[in-house]
This record gives structure tokens, C-alpha cells and sequence, in this order.
């Protein structure tokens, strides 16, 4: 008699939780997709039209709920970690560390959870571990190489810019976040395109400001009143940082319309601050990446991704080895300043 209450309960709850399971399939079939993003600040520039694109392409075709990690890993997995409890399609991530990629995967692994990497790379053996997670983004060294060729071609075509006469550049750079691969890409490539073809570059300071203005510009109150005319360039590894350098030097007189004062800088990213400066002439170039087409590009495949198509499905997007789609760099100086308010309009 036992045995046939307990077998009687077991059947029960079997013919429940199957119950369960479907009525669940069937709401996700009925509604739209269900997604959940993070970025991993607000108060980035660059990533704030990211962020405005990616909402305004998604309305409509998926529910989502869109988090500010607010440059907070810990905040962020608690943010995913809600996500997962409420059972979304897919998600789409924005790391704060970039060192951090396999725990969110770990999360999303356990839960059979689509995941759509985007601006920050995942180290290459975190992108491997799961078969269900992909990459948007650009080749970071890409855009340190098109920094190196406008500088190259800039200096040469500017002699009077080698102000103590002595055949090198003396430079000062801007890094982004330590460990960031964007950082690392762009520091290196600008580097040593220079140095391949023949200039000699003389380090004044490296330092590096996080990708943000403000930190920029006290980096270079500091730089301005230290190394003043011997200045020869700044390079930053985006144009938050380039802006900040710019009010900086801008507040001592520099790039203001004196010919005899003008540092040349140069950035990353093409934002319209940067673009106005560079019509003005009081920035040199910086280095289109496109958030429109790169938001484009993680919306198409997480929305395929969280609907069980296959993540390319309907784009004529590539992936490379590393399961990613990469959006290419394009030079920006004054000549073609239109291409890039395109891309940010
Ligand atoms: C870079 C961009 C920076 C900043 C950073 C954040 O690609 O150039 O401006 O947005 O991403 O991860
Ligand atoms: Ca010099």
C-alpha cells in the first residue's frame, strides 16, 4: 500500500513538473524573445551609443532588460544572475574586467544559456570552453595600425612639428584600462608601425586614464605645466581621453589657433566631440569603429541565437577562428569627417 502511494506520488509529480516545463516552452514561443544586456558603464561615451542603438533595434523584436554594471564585475554577475532566475533566451555582454569572461560563461553554461560577447574580447581559451558563445567586436590592433599610418604620414608632411629639430618624436600616450585588449592592441600597434618605418620615438610618460575625459585631462594638467613645448604628440587610445588631453592643453594656450602652439593628438573611436575638433583643426585624426554597425551585428545574433537559429542565420556576417564578427576601423581626418557622424548619427 505504501509502495503504491509513493509510486502514485512520483507519477504525480513527474506529470507536474513536465506540466510545468511546457507551459513555460509555450510562453516563449507565444511572447518575443527574452534577452538580457549588460554594459559595463553608462558614463562611457563610446558605449553609450552602442547602448542607444542596440535598444532602439531591439524594440519591438525582443523583450529585454538592459543593465548599467556601473564599472562593477561583482554588480554585473549579481545582473546576470537575475537574468538566468527569469529565465531569458539570451544574453548579451559587455564585460567591466575583461579577465572575467569564463564566469559568466560558467553562469550561462549551467542554464544551456546563448551568450553574444560584445567590445570587450574574451580571452581565446574562455570563447572555446562553449560552444553556445560568440563574439562581436573589431581587431584591436587594427586600429593602432591606421593610428600609426596617419601619425607617419602627418609627421612627415610637418617638419616644423619635430620642434626641437632632433628627427624624433617625443610623445606623450593615453592608455585605456589596463588589460583591456584595446589598450594593449592599440598601444602596441601605433608603436611599432612608427618604428618600422623608420622614426624614433622618445617616450616623455605613458600613463593611463581609464578611457575617461576627466582622467585625461588631469593626466594632462600635469603633462602640459611638466613638458610644455617639448611636447611633439599625444597619443590616446580613445577619444574620451584625447578630449580630455585636448581641454587641457587647450586651457594653456595650446591648439587654440597659434600655429607656434599646437600639439597634434590623435584618437579612437570617431565620436562627434572628436569630430567637431577635427573640422575645427584642433585635433589631427582619430580612428573610426562603428557602433552602429557593430550594435547592427549583436542584435541580428542574439536575436537568433535566443530563437534557436543559427547565430549567422539571415546576416551575411563571417566568423572568424574565434567565433567572431569582426566590424572594420576606418581612418578619419578632416577629409572624410562625414563617414564617421554617419556611423554615430
Ligand atoms: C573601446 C573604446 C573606448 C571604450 C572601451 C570600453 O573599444 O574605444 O572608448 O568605450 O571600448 O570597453
Ligand atoms: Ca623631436
Amino acid at each position: 500500500m505504501l509502495k503504491k502511494i509513493i509510486a502514485l506520488f512520483f507519477a504525480f509529480i513527474i506529470l507536474l513538473v513536465s506540466f510545468i516545463g511546457c507551459s513555460e516552452n509555450e510562453t516563449q514561443k507565444d511572447g518575443q524573445p527574452r534577452l538580457g544586456i549588460t554594459i559595463y558603464s553608462y558614463n562611457d561615451n563610446f558605449l553609450s551609443f552602442m547602448r542607444r542603438n542596440i535598444e532602439s533595434m531591439l524594440t519591438g523584436k525582443a523583450s529585454f532588460i538592459m543593465n548599467d554594471s556601473e564599472n562593477d564585475q561583482a554588480k554585473q554577475y549579481d545582473q546576470i544572475d537575475a537574468a538566468i532566475q527569469r529565465k531569458v533566451d539570451a544574453l548579451a555582454i559587455n564585460l567591466v574586467d575583461p579577465m572575467s569572461a569564463n564566469m559568466v560563461i560558467d553562469k550561462a553554461k549551467a542554464s544551456g544559456i546563448p551568450v553574444i560577447f560584445f567590445n570587450i574580447e574574451p580571452r581565446l581559451e574562455h570563447i572555446m570552453s562553449y560552444d553556445k558563445v560568440w563574439y562581436v567586436g573589431t581587431r584591436s590592433r587594427e586600429s593602432g595600425d591606421i593610428q600609426g599610418e596617419m601619425v607617419l604620414n602627418a609627421w612627415k608632411s610637418n617638419p616644423k612639428w619635430d620642434k626641437n629639430g632632433d628627427g624624433k618624436i617625443q610623445y606623450l600616450l593615453l592608455r585605456g584600462l589596463a588589460g583591456h585588449p584595446d589598450t594593449e592592441g592599440r598601444t602596441e600597434r601605433i608603436k611599432a608601425v612608427l618604428t618600422n618605418n623608420g622614426i624614433v620615438l622618445e617616450q616623455l610618460d605613458e600613463q593611463t586614464a581609464n578611457w575617461d575625459i576627466l582622467q585625461a585631462q588631469n593626466i594632462a594638467n600635469t603633462w602640459i605645466k611638466k613638458f610644455g613645448d617639448s611636447i611633439e604628440f599625444i597619443f590616446s587610445n580613445n577619444d574620451s581621453m584625447a578630449l580630455g588631453a585636448l581641454k587641457s592643453i587647450q586651457a594653456q594656450g595650446y591648439n587654440i589657433g597659434n600655429e607656434n602652439k599646437f600639439i597634434p593628438i590623435v584618437g579612437v573611436d570617431a565620436i562627434p566631440e572628436v569630430i567637431e575638433e577635427i573640422r575645427k583643426g584642433s585635433i589631427l585624426g582619430t580612428v573610426l569603429q562603428s557602433p552602429k554597425d557593430q550594435a547592427r551585428a549583436v542584435v541580428d545574433m542574439v536575436l537568433n541565437v535566443a530563437s534557436g537559429k543559427d547565430v549567422l542565420d539571415g546576416t551575411d556576417y563571417t566568423l572568424d577562428d574565434v567565433k567572431a564578427v569582426r566590424v572594420p576601423y576606418k581612418a578619419i581626418t578632416k577629409e572624410n569627417i562625414e563617414e564617421a557622424l554617419e556611423a554615430y548619427n
